[in-house]
């Protein structure tokens, strides 16, 4: 299993590319099974859980081409003949977004079997939401050894209301309502960046889908849809780990290619905290000039603070004077970093979905352990100011969701490499 060693101390200086949206790739190649025509997508992130997806729809009997050299984030996907509608446990089980099969295979083959994805490191995660919107669509749903089963002749449009806004959810039942015969209103939707992305890219393959990024989505389903070509959005939780890890290590680091104006909550609560941030165009400079004060933060939906940021803004209340009340009201049992950020020297007591941080305590470099993705991230911050050497274990955590962060950090000035590694990714992947 691989392994981080970061040395502390150094400023990041330099520019930081950001890579394509993996929670909107996601999505858009599961919107491939929706039609017979290539669907052609840009600024993929080659990450492990793209290669996961890439997996699914492989057994599935898609056909999958992995742009190289210049092309090397490109990739085309063709549905043409599927012969198996079903997600099996083993890849589920890796990731969750996995069920955003469901939604595309039913409105196309008319059935999906897809695996319940139980527990998850970060909380119980359920998919009801998922279920009952199909069912409000007029699809059959059984659930036979940890499968639902999904069934439908064709999808009928139908009013679904969200008791809980979900991401995933409004995506998986989006791709369901635009090939379902009449309109769909789905309200209490998710608004984040990615289900706006997922909503375009499906309007080029001609599908009728209104009011995407509000809470409200209206749909007129159509009878077919054809291929497209469409260029990820760029991730902004990716974006916003470096801008924490620049503020935090006293750098002056350019965030480059991201969309600032997905960062909203993210910059001014920073701004709050008293760092240094100037947006222009598509960029984000930081200038790390400390000190930074204590602020309270809880995430919410989109446009408020993501969650997805919660554990690295963590990280940097540790270093911040005073004490930061971070609330986190998305997903239970978010905070196994807090753990890992106090064995390295940081003073945080978890009171439910409080996590109440005393800073500015030093950090020391010491043998820590990723328990999930966004948790990993936040141990990486915390480690690029840490004093001495941290050995980062299981950080295959980051590798799904963070492309190649080591080489990324390393190229602005951090002390950062990865052990462990016996073959080169891409292979190791397949
Ligand atoms: C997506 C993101 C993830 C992010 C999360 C919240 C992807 C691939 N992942 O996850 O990175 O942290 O949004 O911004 O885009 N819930 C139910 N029933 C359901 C579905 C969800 O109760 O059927 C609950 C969940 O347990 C959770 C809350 O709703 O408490 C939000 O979850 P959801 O928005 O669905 O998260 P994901 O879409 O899985």
């Amino acid at each position: 299993m691989d392994k981080f060693v970061i040395r502390g101390g150094n400023p990041l200086v330099g520019t930081i590319r950001v890579s394509g949206a993996k929670n909107a790739a996601l999505p858009a190649m599961a919107a491939s099974i929706l039609t017979e025509e290539p669907v052609i997508l840009e600024n993929i992130p080659d990450v492990r859980d793209i290669e996961t997806e890439r997996r699914l729809l492989v057994s599935m009997g898609a056909e999958v081409e992995l742009g190289y050299g210049r092309a090397h984030h490109r990739t085309t996907l063709c549905c043409r003949k599927l012969v198996n509608p079903e997600a099996a446990y083993e890849l589920v089980k890796t990731m969750r977004a996995s069920t955003l099969v469901l939604g595309p295979l039913v409105a196309r083959m008319g059935r999906a079997r897809v695996s319940l994805p139980g527990g998850c490191a970060i909380g119980a995660r359920p998919i009801d939401l998922h279920i009952k919107g199909l069912e409000a669509l007029g699809a059959r749903i059984t659930q036979d050894h940890g499968y639902i089963e999904a069934s439908a002749e064709r999808l009928k449009g139908g009013s679904i209301f969200f008791d809980k806004i979900t991401v995933t959810g409004t995506e998986d039942l989006m791709m369901a309502a635009v090939l379902a015969e009449g309109e769909t209103v789905m309200e209490n939707c998710a608004c984040e960046p990615e289900v706006s992305d997922l909503a375009a890219l499906l309007n080029k393959m001609g599908a009728r889908i209104q009011g995407a990024g509000t809470p409200t989505i209206r749909i007129q389903g159509v009878d077919k849809l054809h291929g497209a070509r469409h260029r990820i959005i760029p991730d902004r939780i990716e974006a916003g780990t470096f801008v924490i890890a620049g503020a935090l290590t006293g750098g002056d680091l350019m965030v480059a290619h991201c969309e600032p104006a997905h960062l909203g909550a993210l910059l001014e609560k920073l701004q709050q905290c008293g760092v240094n941030i100037r947006t222009n165009g598509d960029s984000v400079r930081v200038i790390g000039e400390g000190p930074f004060a204590a602020c309270d933060m809880a995430t919410q939906e989109f446009p408020g603070f993501p969650t997805d940021m919660q554990a690295q803004y963590m990280a940097l209340a540790t270093q911040a004077e005073g004490i930061s009340i971070i609330t986190e009201n998305i997903f239970e049992n978010r905070f196994m970093h807090a753990q890992e950020l106090v064995r390295m020297g940081a003073n945080i007591r978890v009171e439910g979905p409080r996590a109440i941080v005393r800073g500015k305590t030093p950090l020391s470099g010491a043998a820590v352990q990723c328990s999930d993705l966004r948790a990993s991230a936040s141990l990486v911050i915390a480690a690029l100011v840490a004093d001495g050497e941290t050995i980062l274990d299981r950080v295959y955590h980051i590798d799904r969701g963070y492309e190649r962060i080591e080489e990324k950090l390393r190229s602005v000035g951090a002390q950062i490499r990865r052990i462990g590694e016996m073959f080169p990714r891409r292979a190791a992947a397949s």
